[in-house]
Parts: C-alpha cells; sequence; structure tokens
C-alpha cells in the first residue's frame, strides 16, 4: 500500500485542505494573496496536486508551483506563516505524522521557486493578470 491509500487517500486530503484554505482565507494578511481566487478550486487543486505527489493518481493538471506563483510576491515570512497554518490544519484533524513529514518536505522542495527576493521577480501569467504584493498589515502594531 502506498502512503496516499495509507493515510486514507481523498478525503484524509479534503478534510485537511479545507481546514487549511479556511485559515489561509481569514488570515489578515496571507488571505489578500487570495483575493482573485475561488477557495473551492484552490481546496480541489491542491487535493488533486497532493495526491500526485504523495503517491495517489496523477491527476493534478493544473501550473506547476514555480509558474503558478510567478505573480505573487511572497517572502520567506509569508511562507513560514502559511506553514504555520497548515500545521495547525494537521493538528486540528489529526493527521498522521508521516503524512505531516512527506507534506512538509514535498513543500520545502519548492520554497526556492515560488520565494521572491522582491517584486522584481514577479511577471503577469497573461495579460490581464495582476501581479500581487502585500506587506503584513500587523506589523507595525503593538500587540
Ligand atoms: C506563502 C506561500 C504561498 C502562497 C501565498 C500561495 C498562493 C497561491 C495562490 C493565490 C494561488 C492561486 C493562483 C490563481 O488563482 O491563479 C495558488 C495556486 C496554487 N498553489 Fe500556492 N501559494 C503558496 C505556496 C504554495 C506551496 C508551497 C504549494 C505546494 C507545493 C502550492 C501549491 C499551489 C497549487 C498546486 C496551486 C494551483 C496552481 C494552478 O493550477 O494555477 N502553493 N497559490
Amino acid at each position: 500500500m502506498n502512503l496516499f491509500d495509507k493515510i486514507g487517500g481523498r478525503p484524509t486530503l479534503i478534510n485537511i485542505s479545507k481546514r487549511f484554505y479556511d485559515k489561509v482565507y481569514n488570515h489578515s494578511w496571507l488571505g489578500l494573496y487570495f483575493k482573485n481566487t475561488k477557495q473551492s478550486v484552490i481546496e480541489s487543486q491542491q487535493v488533486d496536486f497532493m495526491t500526485g505527489a504523495l503517491g495517489g493518481p496523477r491527476i493534478y493538471g493544473g501550473r506547476m508551483p514555480f509558474d503558478a506563483h510567478i505573480h505573487l510576491n511572497i517572502n520567506h515570512d509569508l511562507f513560514d506563516l502559511r506553514q504555520q497554518l497548515l500545521l495547525e490544519a494537521f493538528k486540528e484533524e489529526n493527521a498522521p505524522q508521516i503524512l505531516v513529514d512527506r507534506w512538509l518536505k514535498i513543500e520545502e522542495a519548492f520554497r526556492g521557486q515560488i520565494i521572491k527576493r522582491n517584486i522584481s521577480e514577479c511577471q503577469k501569467r497573461y495579460f490581464t493578470d495582476e501581479i500581487l504584493d502585500f506587506t503584513d498589515p500587523n506589523q507595525h502594531k503593538v500587540s
């Protein structure tokens, strides 16, 4: 049995992705990057992508991470923040440790393709595309 089947297959990935993107869309900074993206669409793309990456059927037909994020100015802080929300989602869904380890390893492997040093590394993917670049709205607030 491969890892995909071992961890409960597609239903497990659907539950984690839903939990995760609920957090992402509600986040005051990370959520801004998703203003042009429908949550149900990104959830199913994420599930399809991780299905193939975890040894299940190769059904993902979208852009690969470099091309999918070329219009997004993403720095390490934002990438780390996203990972924190992912860890919370794993915990709340009681994800098996073997899945957590593999999923984080896969995402970490794409970090260098997704992170930008500055906005000059961003490009529109098509003519009417929008380059998205936001600073953390809370970074200057005293908590
Ligand atoms: C801070 C880090 C990240 C941010 C802010 C982010 C944001 C986004 C956004 C806004 C989209 C939708 C683009 C659109 O609507 O056209 C997207 C697509 C996607 N992202 Fe991410 N992402 C991040 C990291 C990752 C990582 C680490 C992975 C997995 C390796 C990933 C996998 C995907 C996939 C598979 C898609 C769908 C691509 C497509 O078909 O166009 N993302 N991401």
